[in-house]
């Protein structure tokens, strides 16, 4: 694992989102694993500026997200859908279709899960993928307890997971009890892994990913074993290391 140590969120966006330019400029079909939350937001626009300063075309580009919510209408403003849509795919000229997440609407969750997997197989598999770092330790949405052998499968959602989400709700009570996530052995199988960590609040976390026990109880841990990972963290959030 490698940690890059930056000043601050602005740093750390433009850092991951140079990584990701060179990434999607150097491959033929590059496959990206995209996750929403608070810590990618500067990373997406950081992107769509690029595009727009005509750095980078995402034309052959595909995406597959991490998670979406169970039980919310694509085009509700909480679902992961519209998130990525509004701040991200809408800009950049990314044809729609090569652009994945699980649908939670989906009548059969199982099966989409099964399929979701296969998508991701047939494109080649996940070349970059993106991650932000729960404070119970989550990545997409495994929480603590999850296996390390999971694919991509349907979760209950942790209370702390819920209460730290519900800022984007009206209330708690609004808040999905459930998700889909690629699970733990998916996000593993990607080729190269960025975790992006920023802010104080995350220090405690951070400082399990790195220095802390591999375990099923602490999701993110599991990074310690992949051979391509690169922690991006900022000042605050490096505090505990
Ligand atoms: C989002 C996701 C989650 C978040 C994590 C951190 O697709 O999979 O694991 O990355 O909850 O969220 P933020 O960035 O809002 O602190």
């Amino acid at each position: 694992m490698e940690l890059m140590k930056v000043r601050n969120y602005g740093e750390l966006s433009e850092r991951v989102g140079e990584m990701v330019i060179e990434k999607v400029n150097a491959l033929e079909k590059p496959v990206l694993g995209l996750a929403t939350g608070s810590t990618p937001e500067g990373l997406y626009e950081y992107l769509i500026n690029q595009y727009k300063a005509e750095k980078v075309s995402f034309e052959h580009v595909v995406t597959f997200n991490l998670d979406e919510y169970v039980g919310l209408e694509k085009e509700d403003i909480n679902s992961y859908n519209y998130y990525m849509n509004e701040k991200l795919f809408k800009h950049i000229g990314i044809p729609a279709h090569q652009t994945y997440l699980p649908n939670g609407n989906a009548l059969d969750l199982n099966e989409e899960a099964i399929n979701y997997e296969k998508r991701i197989k047939q494109a080649g598999n996940i070349d970059l993928q993106i991650l932000g770092l729960g404070l119970n330790g989550h990545i997409g949405f495994n929480e603590p307890g999850t296996p390390f052998t999971s694919r991509t499968h349907i979760v209950q959602l942790d209370e702390s997971t819920r209460q730290a989400n519900a800022r984007f709700f009206i209330s708690l009570d609004e808040v999905p009890t459930q998700a889909i996530t690629m699970g733990i052995e998916t996000i593993m199988e990607s080729e190269q892994i960025v975790l992006l960590v920023s802010g104080e609040g995350k220090a405690g976390a951070l400082k399990r990913v790195v220095n802390g026990e591999v375990s099923e109880e602490f999701p993110a841990s599991i990074l310690q074993k992949h051979n391509n990972v690169i922690i991006i963290a900022d000042e605050a959030a490096c505090k505990l290391l």
